[in-house]
Formats: structure tokens, C-alpha cells, sequence
């Protein structure tokens, strides 16, 4: 079902009635030239229809276009380099098309534009970003998830000086993260991850606007960056399946509003900051299979906000955080393998949605209480010092070894 192309600007009887034969035919073919008499469009919205071909080379016969928006279509071959020509531009959507050719590097020249999506392109010849693009000082989305990029970041990235969001997720991006990026003033999300960068992060960081990094699952290197405790508005931190190497910076358990904070799979040593998160409503804590000594922080769940607990395969010892007494939100504590010792703070066992506890591999050597939550459907707790009373009624448990 075709939906009308939508339009602020019909300044003609002639394009209202283009229009309406447009709705008539109702049937998305090719790009619809039959729009470049309507010469003062500045607005076309075609997405989400089923049109294919070719964006057309003269496309730049619209020279008035502020938003052109051609996303969830089935669009092929090149995106034209006449799109660089449309310098009104405020916002180019084309994501989730069926471009199997290039991406012009003169889309960096259009000084207007603000948005760009380009995500979901997965038939894109394998393109490196234009360093062209970080020409576009008024950009604030940049949107390039899963489009097949490929080769190494440009090292001008850092010029975008307006950028607010990058998504480069899942690409086969390479080479280091340019130092710039983490300068950048307006920036607020980071995403990076599911590509092949490596090497050390930038440890300077001043983009202290920035709520969410998620450079996760690709191969960097070197320490946590210590700057990252300068930001306030930090909501997520995503390291894991990396090979970060070093101790968690104590400057980042002072976050006031970390809510996620996933490093897991890393080569992280050291202790955990004993204040961790003291003052922060964290409600996941996911920090397994890394070489972390000492004490897990007492305060995980002060707020009582605390959903996951994720810290196997570790050299932790001490015993688990008081706080888990009190934290009505948790769902999952997973500490296998490591050597806590003490007792276990017996109002974890009533969290109301409390579904995995996983605890083999320890010294623990409290009793099990008599009261379980009723929602724990997975419960391994051998090789402890366990003992008495065996609730029963779970359906899986896993208590062989206990002594
Ligand atoms: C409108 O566009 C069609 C197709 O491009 C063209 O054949 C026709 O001459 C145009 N009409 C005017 C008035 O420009
Ligand atoms: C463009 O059209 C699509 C599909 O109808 C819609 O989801 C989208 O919100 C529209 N864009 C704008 C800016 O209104
Ligand atoms: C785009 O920019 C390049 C130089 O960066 C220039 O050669 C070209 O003429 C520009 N195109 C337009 C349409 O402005
Ligand atoms: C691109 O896709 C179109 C439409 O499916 C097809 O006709 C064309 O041959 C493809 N081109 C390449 C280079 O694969
Ligand atoms: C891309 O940028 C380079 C260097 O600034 C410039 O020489 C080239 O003309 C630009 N290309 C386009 C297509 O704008
Ligand atoms: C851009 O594409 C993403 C996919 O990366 C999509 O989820 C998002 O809604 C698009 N953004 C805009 C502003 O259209
Ligand atoms: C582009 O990336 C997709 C995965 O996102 C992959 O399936 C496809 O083979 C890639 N295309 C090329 C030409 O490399
Ligand atoms: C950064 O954001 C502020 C506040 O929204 C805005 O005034 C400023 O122009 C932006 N900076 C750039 C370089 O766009
Ligand atoms: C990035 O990958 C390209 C091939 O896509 C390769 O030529 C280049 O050497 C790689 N760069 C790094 C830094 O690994
Ligand atoms: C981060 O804070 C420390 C002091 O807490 C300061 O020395 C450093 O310059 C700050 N970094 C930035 C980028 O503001
Ligand atoms: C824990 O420490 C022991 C000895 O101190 C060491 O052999 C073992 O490899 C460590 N485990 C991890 C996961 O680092
Ligand atoms: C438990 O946490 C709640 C808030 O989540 C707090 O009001 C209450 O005082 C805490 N109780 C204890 C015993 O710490």
C-alpha cells in the first residue's frame, strides 16, 4: 500500500494534482520524476514504500529540498553523487534500501545537513568512510549501523564539531578510534561496537556531554581511560569482549548516574574501587572472566536497583556485597568460580524476581535459608561449604559437592 509522498510546500495546483495522480497509480515503480516539475519541493518523504531502480543522477533537479527521505525502500546501484549537489539539505534518510554500489563521497558536501542515516545497507560494495564526510560541521546523527564499512576511520572524525550521535555498529571498521571523537563537545552517544578497531582508547576525553559508550567486541587494548569518571552524564559503559588490561579506574565508581557497566571478557586486574558506584542507581554490574582480586564493592545495590550481578571467573574473595540483602530488583547473581567466603546476605534469597543464582566454585559457607524466591528457576551452588536445609520445589538445582 502506498502512502502519499507528504509535502510543505505545494506551492502549485500543478503539484497537487501530481499528487494525487501519484495516489491514484498507487504503484511504486521507479523514483517518481514526474516530482521534478514541482521545482520548490522541500520536502519528500517516500519512505517506508516499495519503490526500486535507481535514485536518478538528476535528482539535483529538486535543488530545493530540505528533507529528503527515501528509507525502507528497495532503492539499488550507486546513491547518486547529485545528492552532494541538493544544498539545502537538513536531513538525509536512506537507510534499510537495497544499494548494492557506492556511497559518494560528496554527500560531505552538503554544509546544511544535520541527519544522516545510512544504516542497514547490507549489499553496499565495502566502502571506507569518506574523510569528505567530516566536512559536514552541522551534523549531529551520523548513522552508518551495519552498512559494510570497512578499512580504517578517519582521523578528521573529530572535526564533526556539531555531531551529538555516531552509530558505526556492526561494520568491519579497523585500525585505532581517533583521538578527536572523544573531544568533541555536543557528543552524547558512542557507538562503535561489533567491529575490528584496535589498539589503546583515546585516554584524553573532554566530551563530557557523552551518556552512553559502547565500543564493545572489537580488539582494543591499553588501560580504561581514567577521564571516563569525568562524566556526569554517563548512563552506559560498554568494554566487554575486548582486551582492556589494567585496574578499573577509581574515578569511574564515582559516576552519579552509571546504570550499566559491562567489561566482561577483558584482561582487567587489580581490585574493584571499594566505593563503587556508591552514589549511582547501577542496575547492571557484569565484570566475569577478567583476573579481578579482592572484594566485590559492598554498595552494588544501594538503590536497590541492581538487576544483574555477573562476576564468574575471577580471583575475587571476600564475602558477596551487603547490599544484596536489600535489593528488591535483582534477577541474576552469577559469582561461579572464584573464592568468595562468608555467608550469603539472607534477604537476597526473597528478591521477587530473582531467576539464577550461580555460585559453584566458591568457599560460601552459610545455610540455605528456608524461604526462596518462587520466581529462581536456576540454582548451582557446588563446591561450597553449604549446609542443612535443601529447599526443594526449583526445577533445576545443582547442589552435588557441597559439604
Ligand atoms: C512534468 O514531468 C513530466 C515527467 O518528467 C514531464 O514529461 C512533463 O513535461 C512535466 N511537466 C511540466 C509542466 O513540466
Ligand atoms: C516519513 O515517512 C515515514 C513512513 O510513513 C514515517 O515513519 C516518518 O516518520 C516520516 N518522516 C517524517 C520526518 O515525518
Ligand atoms: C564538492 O566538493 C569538492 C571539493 O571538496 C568540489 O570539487 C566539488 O565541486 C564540490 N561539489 C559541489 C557540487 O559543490
Ligand atoms: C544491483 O541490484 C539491481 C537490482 O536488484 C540489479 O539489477 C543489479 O544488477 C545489481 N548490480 C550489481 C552490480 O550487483
Ligand atoms: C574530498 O575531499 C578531498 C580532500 O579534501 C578533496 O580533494 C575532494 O575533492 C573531495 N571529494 C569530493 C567528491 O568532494
Ligand atoms: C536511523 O537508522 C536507525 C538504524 O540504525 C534507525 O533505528 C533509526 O530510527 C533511524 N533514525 C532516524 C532519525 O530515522
Ligand atoms: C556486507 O555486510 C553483510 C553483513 O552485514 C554481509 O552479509 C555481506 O556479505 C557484505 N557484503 C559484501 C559485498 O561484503
Ligand atoms: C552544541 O550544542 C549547543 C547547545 O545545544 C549549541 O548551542 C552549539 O551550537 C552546539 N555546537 C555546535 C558546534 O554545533
Ligand atoms: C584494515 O583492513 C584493510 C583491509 O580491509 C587492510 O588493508 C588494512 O591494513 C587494515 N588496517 C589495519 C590497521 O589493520
Ligand atoms: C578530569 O578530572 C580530572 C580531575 O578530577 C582533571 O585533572 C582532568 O583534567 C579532567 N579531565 C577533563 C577532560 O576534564
Ligand atoms: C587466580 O589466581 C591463581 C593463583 O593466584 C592463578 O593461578 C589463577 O590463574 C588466577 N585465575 C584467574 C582467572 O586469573
Ligand atoms: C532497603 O532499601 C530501601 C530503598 O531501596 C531503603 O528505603 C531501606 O531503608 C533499606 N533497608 C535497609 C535495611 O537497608
Amino acid at each position: 500500500m502506498t502512502k502519499l509522498p507528504q509535502t510543505s510546500s505545494l506551492h502549485t495546483h500543478l503539484c497537487f494534482l501530481l499528487f494525487l495522480l501519484l495516489l491514484l497509480i498507487s504503484l511504486p515503480g521507479e523514483f517518481p520524476k514526474a516530482l521534478y516539475n514541482c521545482s520548490k519541493l522541500q520536502y519528500l518523504n517516500l519512505s517506508q514504500n516499495s519503490f526500486v531502480g535507481k535514485i536518478p543522477d538528476d535528482i539535483d533537479s529538486l535543488p530545493r529540498l530540505q528533507y529528503l527521505e527515501l528509507a525502507g525502500n528497495y532503492f539499488s546501484g550507486d546513491i547518486p553523487a547529485a545528492i552532494g549537489r541538493l544544498q539545502e539539505l537538513r536531513n538525509l534518510q536512506l537507510h534499510m534500501n537495497s544499494f548494492n554500489g557506492s556511497v559518494p563521497p560528496e554527500i560531505g558536501n552538503l554544509s546544511n545537513l544535520k541527519h544522516l542515516n545510512l544504516s542497514y545497507n547490507t549489499n553496499l560494495v565495502p566502502w571506507n568512510l569518506p574523510s569528505n564526510f567530516t566536512k559536514l560541521k552541522n551534523l549531529k546523527n551520523l548513522y552508518i549501523r551495519q552498512s559494510n564499512l570497512t578499512g580504517e576511520l578517519p582521523g578528521t572524525l573529530g572535526e564533526m564539531a556539531a555531531l551529538e550521535e555516531l552509530d558505526l555498529a556492526y561494520n568491519s571498521l579497523n585500525g585505532t578510534i581517533p583521538s578527536g571523537l572523544f573531544l568533541l563537545k555536543n557528543l552524547s552517544i558512542i557507538y562503535l561496537f561489533r567491529n575490528s578497531l584496535s589498539g589503546d582508547v583515546p585516554q584524553v576525553v573532554e566530551a563530557l556531554n557523552l551518556s552512553i559508550i559502547d565500543i564493545s567486541e572489537n580488539d582494543l587494548t591499553g588501560p580504561i581511560p581514567e577521564d571516563y569518571g569525568n562524566l556526569t552524564k554517563l548512563t552506559e559503559l560498554a568494554l566487554f569482549l575486548n582486551g582492556f588490561s589494567g585496574a578499573v579506574p577509581a574515578s569511574i565508581g564515582r559516576l552519579p548516574n552509571l546504570k550499566q557497566f559491562r567489561v566482561f571478557i577483558n584482561n582487567l586486574s587489580g581490585t574493584l574501587p571499594p566505593d563503587f558506584v556508591r552514589y549511582s542507581e547501577l542496575e547492571g554490574f557484569e565484570v566475569s572472566g577478567n583476573r579481578l582480586t579482592g572484594k566485590l564493592p559492598d554498595h552494588l545495590c544501594n538503590w536497590g536497583k541492581l538487576s544483574t550481578l555477573v562476576a564468574y571467573e575471577n580471583n575475587l574473595t571476600g564475602e558477596l556485597p551487603s547490599s544484596l540483602g536489600n535489593c528488591t530488583g535483582l534477577t541474576e547473581v552469577k559469582v561461579s568460580d572464584n573464592g568468595l567466603s562468608g555467608n550469603i546476605p539472607s534477604g537476597m534469597w526473597t528478591a521477587p524476581n530473582l531467576g539464577q543464582v550461580l555460585m559453584s566454585n566458591n568457599s560460601l559457607t552459610c545455610e540455605l535459608p528456608e524461604k526462596i524466591s518462587w520466581s529462581l528457576t536456576r540454582l548451582e551452588i557446588r563446591d561450597n561449604r553449604f549446609s542443612g536445609y535443601i529447599p526443594t520445589g526449583v526445577s533445576s538445582w545443582n547442589l552435588k559437592g557441597s559439604s
